[in-house]
């Protein structure tokens, strides 16, 4: 696995957006996928100001969610659904129709996995997506011992997960199960970039790196993908 090692946090976010803007002038109808999160935080703001200054053209991008925590909605800070909307989404002119998003009020997720999985099919597959990992390793609410054959599912949210979840919400609220895009629909993405940054995630990018292909680290799975980027900051390469 190799993996690109730029210079701080500003550099490593103008370098997956850039990729961003090259795979849309690409394919102007991509479908995109960026994880919700800390990692992306910067990258949705080099977009918002490359969309206003005319150096990407979103007007047939369609953008599927790669998650949710069950039972938030966007009035709850720290949702994925809010932390998209409010850093990307709502800086952007997007149609309803250009985004796909779980719902994660909804009363009746195995119908909101379908209808996630049918947009997708519908749009030929995701063509790009954009990654954070874990500090278990996982990708999306993949945890370990995920299953690979999954299209979008329901997620037991690891004990890592739920205790990292505070920093999100201020405050721990009681997030059992997250809604999220599987494997299968992930490593069928045409291209793959992995994020990550900060000290906190040297070690788990090391593990990622060094382990063998398997579901006790979930990031581990992409690595047999012909098209995977794993781009990190020198600080999350301290330990490679
Ligand atoms: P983070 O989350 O970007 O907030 O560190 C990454 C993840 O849990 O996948």
């Amino acid at each position: 696995m190799n993996v690109e090692t730029v210079e701080n946090y500003p550099a490593l976010s103008a370098t997956v957006a850039q990729s961003i803007i090259d795979a849309v002038a690409r394919k102007p109808d991509a479908l995109v996928c960026i994880a919700g999160g800390d990692t992306p935080l910067g990258v949705f703001s080099e977009l918002v100001r490359a969309s206003q200054n005319g150096n990407v053209d979103f007007s047939r991008v369609a953008f599927v969610g790669l998650d949710e925590w069950l039972g938030l909605g966007k009035a709850d800070k720290g949702s994925c659904r809010e932390m998209v909307w409010g850093h990307f989404f709502n800086h952007l002119n997007l149609r309803d129709e250009q985004i796909c998003f779980f719902d994660g009020l909804t009363k009746d997720p195995a119908t909101e996995c379908q209808r996630v999985d049918e947009y997708i099919a519908a749009h030929g597959g995701i063509d790009i997506i954009v990654l954070g990992i874990g500090m278990n390793g996982h990708i999306g609410f993949n945890e370990p011992g995920v299953a690979t054959n999954t299209g979008c599912h329901v997620v037991d949210l690891d004990d890592v997960t739920q205790a990292v979840s505070v920093k999100y919400f201020g405050k721990p609220l009681p997030v059992k199960q997250g809604i999220s895009l599987g494997l299968k629909t992930i490593l069928a993405a045409q291209s793959i970039i992995l994020m990550a940054s900060g000290e906190k995630k040297a070690a788990i990018i090391a593990k990622t790196r060094n382990a063998p292909v398997s579901s006790a680290i979930p990031a581990t799975l992409l690595k047999p993908h012909p098209h995977l980027r794993v781009i990190v900051d020198r600080t999350a390469a301290s330990q490679l």
